[in-house]
């Protein structure tokens, strides 16, 4: 099994932490290692190849630096010119993967989830083995908590096997308007995509030909021409800037008939937004907020407040988050943290 470490998102709605040069895979937000990091440490006890990462060019000495810190060795670092999402991403991954003669199975990883229970997220990954070494593309699936638009959603199908939490996708909708959503919370027969896929490399590209010829085959090509120089995959910046863009989910997993999915239960959280950092926390205070750096509060309530720098003092008010960094600093009710995005939208049509 070979680890595909997707690390190339910019994680606006971390802002002013996450930015263009330094986005929230490579930020310590839950310990003291990065996200990256951690994702690749919480691999510890499986049995896996080296792991194959996929980043943008600007970030490969992020990504090399931060890997020989925590002592994790790798597989090849490919490097993409201009980020074309997750379905491309994969892609380039199975291709070069493909390139050794052989046809591995891929466990492809977001770089900036928490999972809180390692153990069964180990157990998990060897269940979706069996299945995808039968030719399923899998997902894991998460009990969802609320009608969140951000997430795709799985309908359960049958049990696939014995083990209980192997069930075949009898549909997949991406980002579903909240409407919907809701219905599907209600009916209980609906899981979040996680965003961690296993399937064999030649399975993927088999059906990412089938959806979106045009895309596989410009990755194909970009691959061919692939150089490595130390660490780095560098591949044909002329032909992929051609890929159309698209998401492994839109792209693959809601069109298959042979998607599967396996449960986990494992304190899975993609930390999306400030709220989930708020809410995942294990050290909030007796009034429910959760401090870093030099913070002063009175009559304050279940908020976020970050402070790199300086003093930062919250007198009177509930559910805020507070971050302040060296060049801005942010102000939000906890309620609307999603909305971040719209401001990080406004700043980059400014510059
Ligand atoms: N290499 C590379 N290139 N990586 C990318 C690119 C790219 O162009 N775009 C995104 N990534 C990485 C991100 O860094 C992240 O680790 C992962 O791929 C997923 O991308 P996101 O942009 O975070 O996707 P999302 O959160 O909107 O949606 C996905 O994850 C949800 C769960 O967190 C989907 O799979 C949803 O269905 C899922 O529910
Ligand atoms: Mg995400």
């Amino acid at each position: 099994m070979k680890p595909v470490v997707l690390a190339g998102g910019s994680g606006s709605r971390l802002w002013p932490k996450s930015r263009a040069a330094l986005p929230k895979q490579f930020l310590s937000l839950t310990s003291d290692n990065s996200m990256l990091q951690e994702t690749l440490l919480r691999l510890d006890g499986l049995d896996v190849d080296a792991p194959v990462f996929i980043c943008n060019e600007a970030h490969r000495f992020l990504v090399a630096e931060q890997l020989r810190q925590a002592d994790i060795d790798h597989g090849g670092i490919i490097l993409e010119p201009e980020g074309k999402n997750t379905a491309p991403a994969i892609a380039l991954a199975a291709y070069h993967a493909l390139k050794s003669g052989e046809d591995p199975t891929l466990l492809v990883l977001a770089a900036d989830h928490l999972i809180k229970d390692v153990g069964r997220f180990h157990k998990a990954i060897k269940h979706a083995e069996r299945l995808a070494e039968e030719g399923k593309l899998v997902t894991f699936g998460i009990v969802p908590t609320m009608p969140h638009t951000g997430y795709g959603y799985i309908r359960r199908g049958e049990q696939l096997d014995q083990a209980e939490t192997g069930f075949s996708v009898s549909e997949f909708v991406e980002k579903p308007d909240e409407a919907t959503a809701k219905k599907y919370i209600s009916n209980g027969d609906y899981f979040w995509n996680s965003g961690m896929f296993m399937f064999k490399a030649s399975r993927y590209i088999e059906e990412l030909s089938k959806f979106v010829p045009q895309m596989a085959e410009i990755c194909k090509t970009s691959i061919a021409s692939e150089t490595q120089d130390l660490d780095f995959v560098r591949i044909n910046a002329n032909i992929f800037s051609a890929c159309p863009e698209d998401s492994i989910d839109y792209a693959v997993m809601e069109q298959t008939s042979d998607a599967a999915m396996v449960t986990l239960d494992a304190g899975w959280n993609d930390v999306g937004s400030w709220s989930s950092l708020w809410e995942t926390a294990e050290d909030k205070d007796e009034k429910g907020n959760v401090l870093k750096g030099d913070i002063m509060l009175h009559g304050t309530a279940d908020s976020y407040v970050n402070a790199e720098n300086r003093l930062v003092a919250l007198v009177g008010v509930s559910d805020m988050v507070v971050v302040e960094t060296k060049d801005a600093v942010l102000v939000a009710n906890k309620n609307n943290v999603q909305d971040i995005k719209h401001v990080v939208n406004r700043l980059k049509q400014e510059k």
